[in-house]
């Protein structure tokens, strides 16, 4: 039986019915554009419009871009060393990951300099580990649902997802050993294991430690893309998954997307020097030295002056405040609507039980000005219809409340036992 994903059990009961309004309709508008977050021109990949409530977005809202901080950090550092814009170190610079190693050490066992190699983001990082640890295989295990980019990454690199069950605490890991035990070896197992996206959820320690486990009896690397380890909303900052004790077959990939700017481009891989030593022997690497010096240059600089941990620690209070009005909407709006609170990252997981087929729910979301990432996106598309993630990190408080009400309002219009009157 396939594992259930969300906290609580959603059932489609009966609500009101009620009024469908469109995204250009003055009630949507009220209190003047200014009030939402807005993000045009040539740049972003992505738009948000005026009065547009877009929970799909899984990035940073342009308020929580420090450009003015950055644009000093640059200034101070071409100042500094004209050879700043020469190529760099192929691992990158030895005092900035001395330093990244420092930042990601606090409060939990300490990282070294040396099993850190910078890359151009999680992206990037996952297209160099494809590359080297393909060998003879072409396959990679993955989670089901997963990270809706990492099909497309995988295949560009002739690499084919094998998608696994989740539940509560993270990959199911009675469903890896069968599969490690009868299938051909894949080339690495692919998680999320922290604020995982789309489910927020995070493995819990038994179950890391038994993966960990099987990646050493097997010989298979686990690739653990950790993107939002530092937002957590309570208590510590959860460690990367390769400085678990005997995680000598795991490549964590963290990025500074997340944390500081997606536009930066810089992330980081952490391994033991045999996967680090591995990924450096990338033609890529050995071309063109480091990914992206310039930008690691102002990134160290905001490392070293204690900036980046500031503007940790605000955005993770900042993304609370967001989850938590999220949450309170939901709660009130659509308590049928079964999700796990957030503890972390960016995302909601919301289970809207057997009567509403997201895809479907999408469709009748869009007029009204809202957008969702709809649960089929992110893996097996029957098995997860029920299901959507919602991202809080783009909105205000009082968007993400006026996001729910434009979401009640599309449940409504959904419900399959609707009368042609209700509508
Ligand atoms: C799990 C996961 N991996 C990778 C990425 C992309 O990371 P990067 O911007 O570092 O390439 C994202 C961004 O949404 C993500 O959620």
């Amino acid at each position: 039986m396939r594992a259930r994903l969300a906290g609580s059990t959603a059932s489609a009961e009966a609500s009101p019915p009620r009024t469908t309004r469109s995204a250009d309709s003055p009630a949507y508008n009220r209190g003047g554009m200014a009030q939402w977050t807005t993000q045009r021109g040539t740049t972003p990949q992505q738009r948000a419009e005026s009065g547009e409530l877009n929970l799909a977005l899984g990035q940073p809202s342009p308020r929580l871009l420090p450009a003015a901080r950055l644009a000093a950090a640059a200034e101070r550092q071409l100042a500094r060393d004209q050879l700043v814009l020469q190529y760099g170190a192929s691992q990158g610079q030895l005092p900035l990951r001395r330093d990244l190693a420092a930042f990601l050490s606090r409060g939990g066992p300490r990282i070294d300099a040396e099993h850190l190699l910078l890359t151009s983001g999680n992206s990037h990082a996952l297209g160099l580990v494809c590359d080297t640890l393909r060998g003879s295989s072409n396959t990679v295990v993955v989670e089901d649902p997963t990270y809706f980019c990492v099909r497309g990454i995988l295949r560009s690199h002739g690499l084919d997802a094998v998608a696994l069950p989740i539940d509560d605490d993270g990959l199911c890991t009675t469903a890896l050993a069968r599969h490690l035990a009868q299938a051909a070896a894949p080339a690495f197992i692919y998680i999320v294991p922290t604020y995982h996206n789309p489910t927020g959820r995070s493995q819990s320690p038994q179950r890391r430690r038994e993966l960990i486990a099987l990646s050493r009896r097997y010989e298979i690397p686990i690739v653990a893309d950790e993107p939002y380890n530092q937002l957590s909303f309570h208590g510590p900052i959860r460690g990367p998954l390769a400085g678990d004790p005997d995680a000598d077959f795991v490549i964590s990939l963290g990025s500074f997307s997340k944390i500081l700017g997606p536009g930066l481009r810089l992330g980081w891989l952490q391994a033991t020097p045999h996967w680090i030593d591995r990924v450096l022997a990338h033609g890529e690497l050995r071309s063109g030295g480091a990914t992206n010096p310039v930008v690691a240059h102002i990134v160290h600089d905001t490392i070293a002056s204690g900036f980046l941990g500031d503007h940790v620690a605000e955005l993770r209070a900042t993304l609370r405040a967001r989850a938590n009005a999220l949450e309170a909407a939901l709660r009130t709006e659509l308590p049928q609507v079964g999700f796990r609170p957030a503890q972390g990252g960016y995302f909601l997981w919301l289970d809207f039980g057997e009567a509403i087929d997201t895809n479907a729910l999408q469709q009748a979301a869009r007029p009204l000005g809202l957008t969702l990432l709809p649960g089929s996106r992110c893996g097996d598309a029957t098995a997860l219809r029920h299901y959507a993630r919602l991202s809080f990190s783009f909105y205000e408080p009082h968007e993400l409340t006026q996001a729910v009400t434009r979401l009640a309002s599309a449940v409504a219009a959904t419900r399959p036992d609707r009368r042609p009157a209700d509508a």
